[in-house]
Order: C-alpha cells, then structure tokens, then sequence
C-alpha cells in the first residue's frame, strides 16, 4: 500500500519513540494506540505521556480482568495524570452469553471461546477504532511464531486502518531494562511468570524455557492461540 510505503519513508531510522512523535504529527487526531497494560505496552504508554504525544491511549476491559492488571491502570494514571479510555463490551450482548451459557463458556469449544472473546474484546475494538487512521500496538515478533515475519507497518484488512508495532524488534530484556530504567509501572503478575497477559480465566503463568504463549488458552489443541484481535 502507498500511505505505508510514504510512512516507512517519514520514520526511517528514527527510534520507536521518534517515529510515534512524526507519525502522531502526520495525522493528527487520528492515531491511537490499545494498551492491555502489559510490559510492552506500558512502554509505549510511557514513550506517549512523557512526551505528551497527541495519541488516545485506550484499554479494552474485558470484565475479566486480573487485579493487578486494574492496580496497575490506577497506578499508570497516578504516575502521568494522562488519562486512558476504557472500552466495555455492549451490555446486551454480554447479558445475552452468560445468561444464556454461564460465565464460563469459553472452556467449553474453541467457538465459544471466540464468541466470548468477540464480545468481550473484538466488537470493542471496532468501537476503539472507528474514524482513526492508524493503530499502535505492543506486538513485539518474538512474542510467538506467527509475529516473527510481522512487518512494523502493516494493513489490517479487518478494521480497514494502519498498524505501527513500534518495538517489534525489542526482546523481552530490552522492555524489562526500559521498565527498569525509567521506573514505569508495571503489572506485579510479570513477577510471577505471567509473560502475555490477557483475561483472568484464559491466562496462566508459563514455566521457564515454554513458549510465550503457553498460558494463553492453554487448554486449546491449535496452535494459533488469537482473539481475534490481531490475526496473528
Ligand atoms: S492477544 O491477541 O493475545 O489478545 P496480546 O496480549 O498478545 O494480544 O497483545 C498484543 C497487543 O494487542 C497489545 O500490545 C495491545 O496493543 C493489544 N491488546 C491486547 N489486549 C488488549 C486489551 N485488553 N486492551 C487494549 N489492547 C489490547
Ligand atoms: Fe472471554 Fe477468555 Fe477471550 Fe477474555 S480471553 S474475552 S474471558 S474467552
């Protein structure tokens, strides 16, 4: 696509931090970026706040979250006095899956599992979205095998908008020495082997040398373990 190739071009060389600024100033009121409140994306939300980028930081809250995943939203605004949209589901659909399969439907097949996360994340998403031309991501390629061929800049087919994954080529030591150095708030469960961290019910700590993404819907057969968020 054209308008990549222009972007490529603006923020070629530039740091993760440096291209967010000229890509924020290219299109203005039209970029935001989706924080789960992860190590990655606490990252992105420090290079933003700090330099007081004009980007729409948003959350989409599942209603499953864990605890500290909410400690650790409240303790991001106390420290930039920004603030971070928070996307719900719709109350109907919500009211209409677990009244009608309970609040656990997901474990059940892997289409329930999709439905749940379609209306708790995916449908939100499009409401995050919606009138914007670009969105910023924490995808980092050695996350899982699908992400390593990822390019930074991407089109998404799906939301029809720009992906930029700014610290695509970071390693995870990379993000832990920058949450580190400029002691960013953090969410306590990374402490306890949590790596990729989603809802409460589908996410569990991964033992030393497995893959990323093992404690994600770990009870699933297939190996391409989405929410529909992405489509890697
Ligand atoms: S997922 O596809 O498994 O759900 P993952 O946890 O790897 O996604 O996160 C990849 C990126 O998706 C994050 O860096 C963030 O940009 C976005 N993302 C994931 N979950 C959320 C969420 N709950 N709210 C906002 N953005 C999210
Ligand atoms: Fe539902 Fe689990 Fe998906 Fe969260 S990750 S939306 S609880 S299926």
């Amino acid at each position: 696509m054209n308008e990549i190739n222009k972007i490529q071009d603006l923020i070629k060389d530039l740091s993760p931090e440096n291209a967010l600024g000229v890509i924020a100033n290219a299109f203005p009121g039209k970029v935001v970026f989706s924080s789960s409140l992860g190590y990655e994306d606490q990252v992105i939300t420090h290079f933003i706040f700090s330099n007081s980028l004009p980007i729409d930081v948003f959350t989409l809250d599942t209603g499953r979250l864990f605890n500290e995943t909410y400690s650790v939203l409240n303790s991001t605004l106390e420290r930039y006095k920004k603030s971070i949209s928070v996307f719900y589901p719709q109350t109907q659909a919500l009211e209409k899956l677990v009244s009608e399969k309970g609040p656990n439907s997901f474990y059940a097949s892997p289409e329930n599992r999709k439905e749940c996360c379609y209306i708790r994340k995916v449908e939100p998403l499009k409401r995050a979205l919606k009138g914007n031309s670009i969105w910023i991501t924490g995808i980092r390629a050695d996350q899982s095998g699908n992400r390593n061929d990822m390019p930074a800049l991407e089109w998404d087919e799906a939301n029809q908008i720009i992906k930029f994954h700014p610290i695509l080529n970071w390693s995870l030591e990379d993000v832990k020495k920058y949450i580190r150095e400029n002691n960013i708030p953090y969410n306590a469960l990374h402490d306890k082997g949590f790596v990729s961290i989603g809802c409460a019910p589908c996410t569990r700590a991964i033992k030393p040398g497995e893959d990323f993404r093992a404690g994600r819907w770990w009870w699933e057969q297939n190996d391409k373990k989405e929410c529909g968020l992405h489509n890697k």
